[in-house]
C-alpha cells in the first residue's frame, strides 16, 4: 500500500454515509483523513492544525462550505480546496472556483474521480500551487500580449483586469461572443498571462471538422488503429501537454465526442483512438461560443454537464455596436497597421468617416473593421480617409441617414473592388475625370494613374 502519510487530509460533510465513504476510499490510498459534520468544527480544527488538503461539501448546516472556503484561504491559502456538490448547486461550485478552490466533484462521483482528483491536487509543485490559490503571490506574472486588445470601453477594461486574475489559474474559460469580437484574441492574451506562457497554445476548430478527423485531431490515434493509420498520431491535447488548448465553436461538436471530451476534463487523462491505455495530460481547457448555448443545450444538441464543466470562468465579449466608442480608436490601429504593411505614409481618418464608420452596426465586429480598414488603406491615396474609401458588405445596414451611405457595395479582390467604383463614378460624372476624383476623394493624379494602369492591364 502506498503510503501517503505526510499529507493531511481534512473532510468535511454532514452526511455521515459520505464521510465513512470518502474516508474509506482515502485510506485505501494511504492517507488518514480526519472526518467533520460541518464547516464550523472544521474552521475549528483548521485554526489549530495545518491540513495540506480539504475536501469539503457545499450545503452544510452551522457553516457552509463556501464560507468555510474562504476562511480557509484566509487563514491557510496554501491549503488545497476541493468542493463537493449536489447538481442543483453547480452556480454555487463554480463561484467557489473563482474563491479558490482547486476543483468541485460533483455528487455522486466514483472513488476513481476523489482519487484523481486528490493526487492532481498534490502532484502539483509547491510554486505552481501558490500561484493558483494565494492571488497575493502572482506579480511574476507578466502581460506580455502578442497583439494589444485595444478598447477604451468600460466593460471591456474590467473584463480585461478579469482576464490578469483568473490567467494564473487552471481553470476551464467559456468565452462567449458574436463572430469577430476577439474571442481568440483573449484566448491567447488568458496563455499568455498564465503560468503556461512558455508553453504550446494550441487550437482546434471543432465546427471546421466532422467527427471522425475531429476525434482523431483531439485525442490522435495509435499506429494501426484503423486501415491507414499506419503512424501514430498525437492529439491536439497531447500536443498543448503543460500549455492551453483552445476549443473554437465547442457547441458544434458532436454529442459522442461530447461525451469524450467531458471525461477528459473530469479526469485528465486521454484516450487514444486505438489505443489500449489511458494517457494523463494536463491541460488548460479554455473553449469559445458564437452560439446561444442555452438554446443548443434546450434542443438536446449540446450537454448541459459538460457546458458546466466548461463554464468555470465565464467571459462574455461584447459586439462592437454595444461599445461605439471603440471605433475611432479600431479604425485608426487597423489602418496604420495596414498602410505599414503596403509602405504607404499613415492617412488621418476624417470625422465624416468615423460618424459613418459608427452608423454602421457590425456585425462581423471588429474583423470586419479590420477588413474594411484594410481596403481603405489601398484604396486611399491622400492623406486624409474619406467615406467614399469605405466598403461595407453587400446588405449592410446603416443605423440611419440613408444618404450617408457609401457609394457602392461590392465582394471581390481589393482591385477589382477599386477598378469597379472608379470606373462607375466616372460613368456617373459622365467621363468628367475632375468630378469623378472629387467624388472619390482622390486627385486627379491618382485617377489618371489608375485609368493607365487598367488600360495596360486590360
Ligand atoms: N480589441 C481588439 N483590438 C485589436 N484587435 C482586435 C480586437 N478584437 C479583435 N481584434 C482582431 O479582430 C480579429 C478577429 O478577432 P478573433 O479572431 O479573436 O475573433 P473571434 O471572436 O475568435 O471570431 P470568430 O467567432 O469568427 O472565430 C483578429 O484579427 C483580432 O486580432
Ligand atoms: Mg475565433
Amino acid at each position: 500500500m502506498k503510503n501517503n502519510l505526510d499529507k493531511k487530509i481534512l473532510v468535511v460533510d454532514d452526511e455521515s454515509e459520505m464521510r465513512v465513504a470518502l474516508e474509506t476510499t482515502l485510506k485505501r490510498e494511504g492517507y488518514q483523513p480526519v472526518c467533520v459534520e460541518d464547516g464550523k468544527k472544521a474552521w475549528e480544527r483548521v485554526q489549530n492544525e495545518t491540513f495540506d488538503l480539504i475536501v469539503s461539501d457545499v450545503k452544510m448546516p452551522k457553516m457552509d462550505g463556501v464560507e468555510l472556503l474562504r476562511a480557509v484561504k484566509q487563514h491557510s491559502p496554501k491549503t488545497i480546496v476541493i468542493m463537493m456538490t449536489a447538481y442543483g448547486d453547480i452556480d454555487n461550485a463554480v463561484e467557489t472556483m473563482k474563491v479558490g478552490a482547486f476543483d468541485y466533484l460533483l455528487k455522486p462521483f466514483s472513488a476513481e474521480i476523489l482519487i484523481s482528483s486528490v493526487n492532481r491536487a498534490f502532484m502539483k509543485e509547491p510554486e505552481d500551487h501558490r500561484k493558483s490559490t494565494a492571488p497575493a503571490a502572482k506579480p511574476d506574472v507578466k502581460i506580455i500580449p502578442e497583439r494589444e486588445i485595444i478598447t477604451c470601453n468600460q466593460e471591456m477594461l474590467k473584463l480585461l483586469k478579469f482576464v490578469e486574475n483568473i490567467a494564473y489559474s487552471k481553470s476551464t474559460v467559456l468565452i462567449i461572443g458574436e463572430t469577430g469580437t476577439g474571442k481568440e484574441l483573449f484566448a491567447r492574451l488568458i496563455h499568455q498571462c498564465s503560468p503556461r506562457a512558455d508553453k504550446p497554445f494550441i487550437a482546434i476548430n471543432c465546427a471546421a471538422l466532422p467527427e471522425g478527423l475531429l476525434e482523431t485531431e483531439m485525442f490522435g490515434h495509435e499506429k494501426g488503429a484503423f486501415t491507414g493509420a499506419d503512424y501514430r498520431k498525437e492529439g491536439k491535447f497531447e500536443l498543448a501537454h503543460k500549455g492551453t488548448l483552445l476549443l473554437d465553436e465547442v457547441t458544434e461538436m458532436s454529442l459522442p465526442l461530447q461525451a469524450k471530451l467531458l471525461r477528459v476534463l473530469q479526469e485528465h487523462e486521454i484516450d487514444k483512438v486505438g489505443g489500449k491505455e489511458s494517457i494523463p495530460v494536463d491541460v488548460r481547457v479554455v473553449a469559445t461560443s458564437n452560439r446561444d448555448i442555452k438554446k443548443r443545450i434546450r434542443e438536446n444538441k449540446f450537454r448541459e454537464d459538460l457546458y458546466y464543466r466548461l463554464n468555470v470562468i465565464p467571459l462574455k465579449i461584447n459586439p462592437l455596436r454595444e461599445r461605439k466608442e471603440d471605433i475611432p480608436l479600431l479604425a485608426e490601429h487597423f489602418l496604420a497597421m495596414h498602410c505599414k504593411e503596403n509602405n504607404k505614409p499613415v492617412m488621418s481618418v476624417d470625422d465624416s468617416t468615423v460618424s459613418l464608420l459608427k452608423k454602421y452596426n457590425w456585425p462581423g465586429n471588429i474583423r470586419e473593421l479590420g477588413n474594411i480598414m484594410e481596403r481603405a488603406a489601398l484604396l486611399c491615396n491622400e492623406d486624409t480617409l474619406l467615406p467614399a474609401h469605405l466598403f461595407f458588405e453587400e446588405d449592410a445596414e446603416m443605423d440611419s441617414d440613408p444618404s450617408s451611405k457609401p457609394l457602392s457595395n461590392f465582394r471581390g479582390t481589393i482591385h477589382q473592388m477599386e477598378k469597379e467604383l472608379i470606373l462607375q463614378t466616372l460613368e456617373e460624372q459622365n467621363g468628367n475625370k475632375t468630378r469623378a476624383a472629387e467624388s472619390l476623394g482622390i486627385s486627379i493624379r491618382t485617377l489618371r494613374n489608375k485609368l493607365t494602369e487598367y488600360q495596360s492591364v486590360d
